[in-house]
């Protein structure tokens, strides 16, 4: 069994510091390694958080050359699959920010490395331990609801729209639709055990992001700031997702599970400039269902807690690699989110709807 648990990071930008911030917290983790594309930016980093007994790297492969156990991957979006792949194969267990990818065939690719290695692949998806998230999830599966055939999630900020690394296509590969789309999906989906998505028609713009009146990075704006999706699911379901980083309007609306005996509403955590999305907190939930011939409504009490969910993200990934469990959110399982924001991005740029073929 590992005693210290040597944590190497990929991407030495705004995220890796939340991911050191939850190492540092840890006794049996010793952070030995940075590597960062930018020259310098790495030892900066370094220095920033006082790593003494890290080495800092230009090239991520050169890191990996190291004795590691695990790596967190903070790199923009585009950069997940090359430095992923490549980490996995060394034999280094992993731990991915979201989102998994930009298209499915990076996704296939890192899943395929993780199953050739015999290295883990999990992704960073820090909602899924707010215990709120797991009620939604338990009470979808309890029964409660009958079958449930219809399902609209997604996000709304009214004004939040990032810039830098987050906005350009060759570092981000898409905008909304994947920054914080992903976790609705992973919402939704995991409540509903990860079905199988078939098709997907999707539409996408960007007026606000290429606005200079909304965007001071107006010029360098180049992927989407709104979109919406209806995705067909085998077992005759069907899912609405809609996600904006900017709007003229409050809020996109619940989360919404119609099933044939009851219906779940889930409301976002506050409407503000950059709330109103399942990034971390619940609002309120309530339960529509008949009784007694009546129709009711029963408000389903959102549990306090104070977890922090970065740290509970990070304290998973190490008790896995020191225990050599299973991923805590395995790439396998994203896979199948990462498959429908393929499709959105391709349904988006042919106006049509697209099928979605998964590899498994
Ligand atoms: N889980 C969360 O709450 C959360 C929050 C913010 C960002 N993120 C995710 O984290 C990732 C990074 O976001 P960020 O805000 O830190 O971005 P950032 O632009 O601040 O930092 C990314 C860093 O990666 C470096 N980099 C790029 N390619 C590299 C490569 N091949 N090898 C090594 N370094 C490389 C860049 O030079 C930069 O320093 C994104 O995928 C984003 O979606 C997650």
């Amino acid at each position: 069994m590992i005693k210290t648990v040597r944590i190497g990071i990929i991407g030495s930008g705004g995220i890796a510091h939340a991911h050191v911030n939850q190492y540092k917290k840890l006794p049996d983790v010793e952070i030995v390694g940075v590597a960062d594309v930018v020259p310098g930016k790495a030892k900066q980093f370094i220095e920033s958080q006082s790593l003494e007994n890290a080495q800092p790297f230009e090239d991520h492969r050169k890191m990996l050359e190291m004795d590691l156990d695990g790596v967190s991957i903070c790199t923009p979006n585009v950069s997940h699959h090359l430095t992923t792949v490549d980490a996995l194969r060394a034999g280094k267990q992993v731990l991915l920010e979201k989102p998994m990818s930009v298209t499915l065939d990076e996704a296939v690719d890192m899943v395929q490395a993780s199953r050739e290695s015999g290295s883990m692949l999990t992704i960073g998806f820090q909602p899924r331990y707010d215990p709120n998230m797991k009620l939604v999830q338990d009470i979808v599966q309890s029964g409660k609801l009958g079958k449930v055939y219809y399902v609209e999630t997604g996000g709304g900020r009214r004004r939040g729209m990032p810039g830098g690394t987050f906005i350009r296509k060759d570092l981000a590969g898409a905008g909304a639709m994947a920054d914080i789309g992903c976790y609705s999906l992973d919402m939704a989906l995991n409540a509903m055990g990860y079905p199988r998505p078939l098709t997907v028609s999707a539409y996408t713009s960007n007026h606000f992001g290429t606005n200079p009146l909304y965007h001071n990075e107006a010029d360098r704006f180049e992927v989407e700031d709104f979109g919406v999706a209806l995705v067909r699911f085998e077992n005759d379901l069907v899912l609405q997702f809609k996600i904006s980083w900017a709007m003229h309007m409050d809020s996109l609306g619940s989360t919404i599970f119609l099933g044939t005996d009851g219906g779940l509403k889930v409301e976002p955590h506050g409407t503000g400039n950059w709330s109103g999305v399942w990034d971390g907190k619940v609002g309120s939930m309530t339960l529509f269902h008949d009784f007694m011939g009546q129709q009711t409504s029963t408000p389903v009490p959102v549990i306090e807690h104070s977890k922090e969910l970065f740290f509970e993200k990070v304290r998973d990934f190490v008790d896995a690699v020191r225990d050599g469990l299973p991923a805590p959110i395995p790439g396998e399982q994203i896979l199948i989110q990462q498959a429908i924001i393929d499709g959105v991005l391709r349904s988006a740029d042919l106006k049509r709807e697209v099928s979605i073929e998964l590899p498994y």
